[in-house]
């Protein structure tokens, strides 16, 4: 059936949130979704899974540990782009690791949700960046902002690098709203009128965020990633 790759205007944002959001929506519909992180950094939790944002989304997944090295095939113990991780630890980052473990995710499973690392720009291999991870997997992106000042520049910004590569984009959604910031409330409808894609969400900020993964159909509309 498919897959989204969700990126973002930036680290923190609320990629793995939406991630695990769609994965869990799709997954009470009926759907086989699964998630998967396919490069992760990060301190080095000494768990099964290191990276903490793909234990998020295996649990979400429903996946059981013989699953696991699949969700996240690359993790390097640095917290930092992956290429600056590779260069501090002198680990190479293998990209056939990661896109055989995206392969059998893909076969196995009827929709595959991947979140990326940081924003498009970030660089995964020396001129190999996160944009060019989302074409090389032939996945829509799925943007998710923050809504904050800057917003509308960090949006646009990635808006026009994931055109330049190619890459179809689903749609825009906008995180930890303030509606009652009329700045902030309306960004959303301006980067759409701007740049012509669809803000298909709008999550606000809210006092227990994982609430969120329970009642995503109510601020994001997921069954849009299906068509
Ligand atoms: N709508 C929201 N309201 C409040 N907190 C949020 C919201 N969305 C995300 N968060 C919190 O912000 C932090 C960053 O979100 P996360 O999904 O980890 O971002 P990313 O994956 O882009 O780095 C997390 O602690 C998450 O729980
Ligand atoms: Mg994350």
């Amino acid at each position: 059936m498919g897959g989204v790759f969700v990126t973002g205007t930036d680290t923190g944002v609320g990629k793995t949130l939406v991630t695990a959001a769609i994965v869990h929506a799709l997954r009470r519909d009926g759907i086989d979704a699964v998630g998967m992180k396919p490069v992760a950094t990060g301190v080095d939790r000494d768990a099964l899974l290191k990276s903490m944002d793909a234990e998020i989304i295996a649990r979400h997944s429903g996946m059981d540990r013989s699953e696991y090295e699949l969700v996240n095939p690359v993790f390097l113990a640095v917290e930092a782009a992956p290429y600056m991780a590779s260069i501090m630890l002198r680990q190479e980052i293998d990209m056939e690791r990661v896109f055989s473990a995206y392969r059998r995710l893909r076969e196995r499973h009827e929709f595959l949700v991947v979140e990326g690392i940081g924003g498009v720009m970030v660089p995964i291999r020396k001129g190999y960046y996160v944009v060019d991870l989302i074409k090389d997997m032939g996945l829509p992106a799925l943007i998710v902002a923050r809504a904050r000042l800057g917003t509308i520049n960090h949006t646009l910004l990635t808006i026009d690098a994931c055109r330049r590569r190619g890459v179809e984009i689903v749609g825009v959604v906008m995180n930890m709203v303030d509606h009652g910031n009329p700045v902030e409330a309306n960004a959303g409808s301006m980067i759409q009128e701007l740049s012509g894609v669809p803000v298909i969400g709008s999550i606000p900020l809210l006092a227990n965020p994982v609430d969120a993964i329970d009642s995503i159909s109510r601020y994001v509309r997921y069954d849009l990633l299906l068509t």
